[in-house]
């Protein structure tokens, strides 16, 4: 083993003692290290990339494909952030912002908010392309940030994120901590399934019929392709009631995914959720995945 190979271990997905060593400090923000990322961590950048973009071109809507294109992501390396939030900051105020790994609840969303979106650093394992365990930097760089360059889905996600202040500021206000705590893990339940069924897994009628916008689907070669296709998949046209209410599973294809027309129509949908939120809608929402844990709660009642 050369020098080289013991100073830069990589920053591959659950192998990188960069990123343990921040978890174990407590570090949620972090820079990127780029000097850490190996000779391997670009090549599975470059295999990704290099087999996604004709399914891109294929499948993603139009507002992708040109965020793709203002982002001026390298195709060979991967990408800096420095580098990505110099072309996105001034499209929309957005910002690709680095993390160790997961955020609670309110503290992503309330990041959305600020028009920062926590960015995970490391990349897969260049023998599991398919295979992601958890979010890396193509799924959030390749499949995230090129739909935050357009105008209309940036203001749908700073919306999101207001409705995060909004049921704080709701369930501050109960007095009982067993309904509070009731009420808050429905809510969070129901803003998750909601996000995971337009911004990770959406689809939007377009001029040439289907296509995918969201960013599971965009980081995914399989399954974009499968979510268009397959002859089982179901898709239907997005009802807030039908997506606040239904569970997901998350380590298999989708077999249920739900169609918007436009942003428009998605952030108009966040404004609806939002009356329903005050209204006391979510309060009670079907039970099932995805859990609630005591961090998510935490980050809501302690707003941070
Ligand atoms: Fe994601």
């Amino acid at each position: 083993m050369n020098r080289t190979a013991v100073l830069a271990p990589g920053l591959t997905t659950s192998e990188s003692p960069f990123i343990e060593q921040a978890k174990h400090e407590g570090r949620l923000y972090i820079q990127q290290p780029y000097e850490l990322y190996s000779d391997e961590n670009h090549a599975t950048w470059r295999k990704l990339y290099a087999r996604m973009l004709p399914r891109w071109e294929r499948y993603a809507n139009e507002h992708f494909l040109e965020g793709i294109g203002r982002l001026c992501l390298d195709p060979e390396r991967v990408p800096k952030l420095d580098e990505v939030n110099k072309f996105l900051r001034p499209l929309t105020g957005f910002q690709a912002k680095a993390v160790s790994g997961y955020i609670p609840a309110f503290l992503f969303f309330d990041c959305l908010r600020n028009r920062e979106f926590p960015t995970t650093i490391t990349i897969r394992r260049s023998d599991k392309l398919d295979y992601l365990p958890e979010p890396d930097i193509f799924h959030d760089i390749a499949g995230h940030v090129p739909m935050h360059t357009d105008k209309h889905f940036a203001e749908t996600l700073v919306r999101f994120g207001e409705c995060a202040h909004t049921a704080a500021d709701l369930v501050s206000g109960i007095r009982d901590p067993e309904t509070r705590i009731h009420f808050l893990t429905s809510i969070i339940r129901a803003m998750a399934r909601f996000f995971w069924f337009t911004i990770e897994f959406g689809l939007m009628r377009g001029r040439d019929g289907l296509k995918v916008y969201g960013s599971g689907l965009l980081s995914s070669h399989g399954e974009i392709a499968h979510a268009i296709e397959a002859a089982e998949v179901q898709r239907y046209p997005i009802q807030l009631e039908w997506a606040i209410n239904q569970a997901f599973e998350i380590d298999r294809y989708q077999p249920l995914l739900f169609i918007v027309d436009s942003f428009d129509h998605l952030f108009s949908l966040v404004d609806q959720l939002e009356g329903w939120l005050k209204a006391g809608k979510l309060n009670n929402v079907a039970p099932g995945e995805p859990g609630v844990n005591e961090e998510d709660l935490k980050s809501f009642l302690q707003r941070g």
